[in-house]
């Protein structure tokens, strides 16, 4: 649980010194305020990512030459993070720096709803596994050493595969690194499709608490490979000058009423399929936890029909222990949530109490 934020430089917030609340806190304002700011910089220091997928230099306050941004947790651990302008950004746990950037995920365990994931139902096959990649490396240690091990081992496999185009490649120089491709992706693919599977009951529950009728969302993972092995399909992979077979080409296909919410889902049906989703990653880390994670929801009440926000704002209070939302008007959260949230006005940077 996080009990309070301190931002420098972050975003438009040139300082910010603002206690959390245990429970729900809903964050009111104008647009441009630096709502979505706010839910940015506790998701920064729970991924080391930014929202948009941007780089971090980005959040650096305009005209500022670094940010930081700091949270304490309720038992007085503090994680921080910070960055100058072109240098590596750094992450702190209670003052002491950490190695890595990546050693920061997990700390905070937080689970973000905001438009840019409708791109998991909307968007590419890698949309997808980004998500299904950032899920599990954040859930599963030993998961992000797999993935860091594989995209290692594909790389060199795709270098020396464009080689060969040009000349004759020792075979033996490929055979290390695919048994290391089929190793470390079957051990992807497991953790994934285990991950799915879990995922794809807990969606259906909270998906069918959701939506208006009765429709029952599943998750399939789907991968294209026969069955042959990469020392099989070198030969076609040469032509080609990259991989064609393995976890990094797989899919997840989102069904609704078993046809793709992609392809066939409305726009009110595939938004509430994203949020279904990500309220079940929710729960897939309360199980494993013991605690519900942080809830951001980040600006997904206000373009839902009425019935479909009151029953969001009541899977939400029931599920959720902790959760920041955004809105333009606080009424929009519905009463569910109000009557026990702490409501702050977001105003060109600074927070006080509505
Ligand atoms: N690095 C930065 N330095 C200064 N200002 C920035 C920076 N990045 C974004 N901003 C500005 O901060 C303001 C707040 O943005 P934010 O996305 O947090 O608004 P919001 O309150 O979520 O608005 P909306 O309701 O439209 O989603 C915007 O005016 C944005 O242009
Ligand atoms: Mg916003």
């Amino acid at each position: 649980m996080v009990t309070h934020l301190t931002l420098l430089n972050f975003r438009n917030f040139e300082h910010l010194d603002q206690p959390i609340s245990a429970g729900f806190t809903i964050l009111a304002g104008e647009n441009a305020q630096g709502k979505t700011s706010f839910l940015e910089a506790l998701y920064w220091l729970s991924t080391a990512r930014l929202l948009r997928g941007q780089r971090d230099s980005e959040a650096v306050r305009h005209g500022a030459a670094g940010c930081t941004a700091q949270a304490t947790l309720e038992a007085g651990t503090t994680v921080a993070g910070a960055l100058e302008v072109g240098a590596r950004k750094k992450f702190f746990l209670n003052g002491a720096s950490l190695p890595r950037a990546a050693d920061i995920m997990g700390r905070i365990p937080t689970v973000c709803i905001s438009m840019f994931d409708l791109s998991i139902v909307q968007g590419d096959p890698s949309d997808r596994r980004l998500f299904l990649d950032l899920e599990l490396s954040a859930l599963y240690p030993a998961y992000l050493r797999h993935f860091a091990a594989y995209k290692r081992a594909l790389e060199q496999r795709n270098a020396l595969l464009k080689m060969a185009q040009d000349r004759s490649v020792d075979p033996y120089a490929f055979e290390g690194w695919e048994e290391q491709l089929e190793l470390h992706g079957a051990e992807m693919r497991r953790f994934r499709q285990e991950y799915l599977t879990a995922l794809s009951t807990l969606a259906a529950n909270v998906h069918a608490e959701m939506a208006s009728r009765e429709e029952v969302l599943s998750l399939r993972y789907f991968t294209k490979d026969s069955g042959a092995s990469l020392a099989q399909t070198r030969h076609l992979d040469i032509a080609r000058g990259s991989t064609q077979i393995g976890p990094h080409r797989d899919d997840v296909e989102v069904l609704i009423d078993g046809s793709e919410a992609r392809l066939f889902g409305s726009q009110g049906q595939q938004r509430t399929a994203v949020i279904s989703l990500k309220l079940a990653t929710m729960e897939a880390w309360k199980d494993l936890l013991g605690v519900a994670p942080l809830l951001l929801l980040d600006d997904m009440l206000s373009d839902l029909d009425p019935v479909r926000r009151a029953k969001l704002c009541a899977v939400v209070s029931s599920r959720a222990s902790q959760a920041v939302l955004t809105c333009t008007e606080a009424t929009a959260a519905g009463s569910d949530i109000l009557d026990i949230a702490q409501v702050l006005t977001v105003q060109n940077g600074t927070v006080r109490r509505a």
